[in-house]
């Protein structure tokens, strides 16, 4: 906790809340199939209650709490209240009555008192401080033989647009990138680590699985405001530098943007990992 009450990151992810809000849909309606793909891997079915960790601003929350129906219920956690204020008007919004909010980092959920049939997180887990304390803490408030089911993002290789563009963001701050085991974009990114750590927390019946996305973003403009808005991670590498560095920082990755774009049109392809297991009866 941050000394006024705060758990460390959640300023970090509150300032982001607004930018994520606002592109998301832009952003994560590419993921809607994948999303439906996560849903499925965790069973999710009507009536069901189901936690959905790191919700953001909730789509994929909506998703499931269409699914679960009327008769389920679908607890949306976040680290960052504003995220959850997002997600709770974007819920209404979608006409959901069946949606309800857990704040609090993913690693401690041993006071939510919850008793949840399936659990979902989708591009989270790689971000947070301690992945393999959120898959026990999910675990504790699992059914017995409910499965938990998360999207992460993939290899730098598969995500050329992102990975491209983070290292000239890197090079331009003069950093490296994070070690193996540190929160990134990519830390979860070996579908054989993040297997283990499901398999390390006591979950069975683990599986990995790729699954391919389509990213498409209307123009390099949106393309670069995005980044500039809602990803807190290039706004965290770039920070330090002064506004001539780093207005040059985002004119090269303008360019390198620009490689992927076709017609005004900028699109590329995206690998998820979808990883997934039950809870052991005890
Ligand atoms: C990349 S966004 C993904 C949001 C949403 N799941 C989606 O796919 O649209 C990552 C989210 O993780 C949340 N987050 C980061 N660390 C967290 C933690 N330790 N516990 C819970 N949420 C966390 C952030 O506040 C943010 O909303």
């Amino acid at each position: 906790m941050a000394g006024n009450g705060k758990h460390e990151n959640e300023g970090i992810w509150d300032s982001a809340a607004p930018g994520w809000a606002k592109w998301e849909a832009a952003l994560m309606g590419a993921a809607a199939e994948a999303t439906e793909q996560m849903l499925d891997a965790a069973n999710v079915e009507m009536g069901m209650k189901v936690l959905d960790l790191a919700c953001g601003a909730g789509s994929q929350t909506i998703q499931a709490a269409k699914r679960v129906g009327p008769t389920g219920r679908v607890v949306a956690n976040d680290i960052a209240s504003k995220m959850l204020t997002f997600a709770t008007s974007n819920a209404a919004d979608a006409g959901l009555t069946n949606v309800e909010t857990l704040h609090g980092p993913a690693e401690d959920l041993s006071e939510s008192g919850l008793c949840v049939d399936a659990a979902t997180c989708r591009l989270g887990l790689m971000l947070f401080q301690s992945p393999q304390d959120a898959l026990s803490a999910v675990r504790n408030v699992l059914v017995e033989n409910g499965r938990f089911a998360v999207l992460v993002v993939g290899s730098p290789q598969d995500n050329p647009l992102f990975s491209r563009t983070m290292i000239i963001a890197l090079k331009h701050a003069g950093k490296t990138p994070p070690p193996p085991g540190s929160p990134g974009l990519f830390a979860l990114s070996d579908p054989a680590r993040l297997e283990s750590l499901f398999q390390a927390a006591g979950y069975i019946d683990t599986r990995v699985e790729e699954v391919a996305v389509r990213l498409s973003i209307a123009s390099v403009d949106d393309a670069i405001t995005m980044m500039q808005e809602a990803f807190g991670a290039y706004r965290a590498v770039l920070g330090d530098l002064d506004d001539k560095a780093r207005d040059l920082a985002w004119a090269e990755i303008r360019d390198c943007i620009e490689q992927f774009s076709d017609q005004g049109n900028v699109s590329s392809n995206m690998t998820f990992l979808l990883a997934s297991g039950s809870n052991a009866p005890t």
